[in-house]
């Protein structure tokens, strides 16, 4: 190993060089536009959120963590928010005001463009900081929330640790997260990583005694893997039988992104990979 050798800094140039590789995500996203309705001159909230949102299941997802969280209103931390969009379906719909937390900057900076365009720039900030190094004081927070941000990040323990210290007494930490399945390992390029070097997939069980560690108590659990596999081999199903795909967040991700979409297909319907909601409570 090269002396000097920093394993943060390495996982930080890998992700940031994956989730920085759409170029200016916004362009692109003002091109998209009209494929959902949406002018590209007067962007809305209810055209961009079919576009902004990077984990599966999309917007429908992030209602159903809303609701299984029964989140109405209050902060909210979004840990790897991406370009923001969650963060804006919560500020929209739900009422809240969130602080995003992303590694990438160009994300960050693309959600603050994004927030500004549709009027939530009041309701939404974005903070370009690592999960397992949060930048806030202890006890703070009523609502930690995070979707598909774990897979690239070694040291969960850490990130774990830091939501139960920035967690006020009471506060709830909501997750929506890709993890390994049972059928071996994945397949790559995946959405997250472009090979296994940058992916750091964990069984379910491992995070739940890795939050439980952090002093979380779990209030809700479900496994989502069948249903995400059956919605996904329907859609992959239409595709090869040449049905037009309805418009989302893969007009937005560039060249490359069908192979990963395929793995990923592949790597859920061999169960290489699955997918898991909880909500946790940091004890009062
Ligand atoms: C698949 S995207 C999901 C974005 C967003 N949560 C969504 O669902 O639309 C994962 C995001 O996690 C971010 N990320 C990865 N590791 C991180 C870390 N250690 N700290 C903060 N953000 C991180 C990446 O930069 C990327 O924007």
């Amino acid at each position: 190993m090269p002396s000097g050798y920093d394993p943060a800094a390495v996982t930080r140039r890998t992700v940031t060089a994956h989730y920085g590789r759409h170029g200016d995500v916004c362009a692109r996203i003002r091109d998209a536009l009209p494929a959902v309705g949406g002018d590209p001159d007067r962007p809305t909230f209810d055209a961009l959120h079919r576009l902004d949102q990077f984990h599966i299941g999309g917007p429908s997802a992030t209602r159903e963590l809303a609701e299984a969280a029964g989140l109405r209103g209050g902060a909210v931390l979004d840990l790897g928010c991406g370009v923001g969009g969650p963060a804006r379906m919560l500020a929209q719909e739900y009422g809240c005001t969130v602080t995003g937390v992303d590694l990438t900057e160009s994300s960050c900076a693309s959600a603050r463009t994004l927030s500004a365009w549709v009027g939530l720039d009041a309701r939404t900030r974005f903070v370009c900081a690592s999960v397992d190094a949060l930048p806030f004081a202890s006890g703070t927070w009523p609502w930690a929330w995070s979707q598909h941000a774990i897979m690239t990040i070694p040291d969960t323990p850490r990130m774990y640790a830091e939501i139960a210290r920035v967690l006020r007494p009471g506060g709830v930490f909501v997750h929506h997260d890709v993890v390994a399945g049972r059928g071996g390992a994945p397949f790559f390029p995946v959405p997250w990583a472009s090979e296994p070097a940058g992916s750091y997939l964990q069984p379910p069980q491992a995070l739940r005694d890795q939050m439980e560690a952090a002093g979380l108590v779990c209030r809700a659990w479900t496994d989502l893997t069948e249903a995400v596999r059956e919605r996904t081999a329907q859609k992959e199903a239409a595709r090869a039988a040449g049905t037009p795909e309805a418009p989302g967040p893969h007009l937005v991700q560039g060249p490359g992104f069908d192979a990963m979409r395929a793995n990923l297909a592949r790597n859920l319907r061999e169960w290489r990979v699955g997918v898991v909601r909880g909500v946790w409570v940091r004890p009062a």
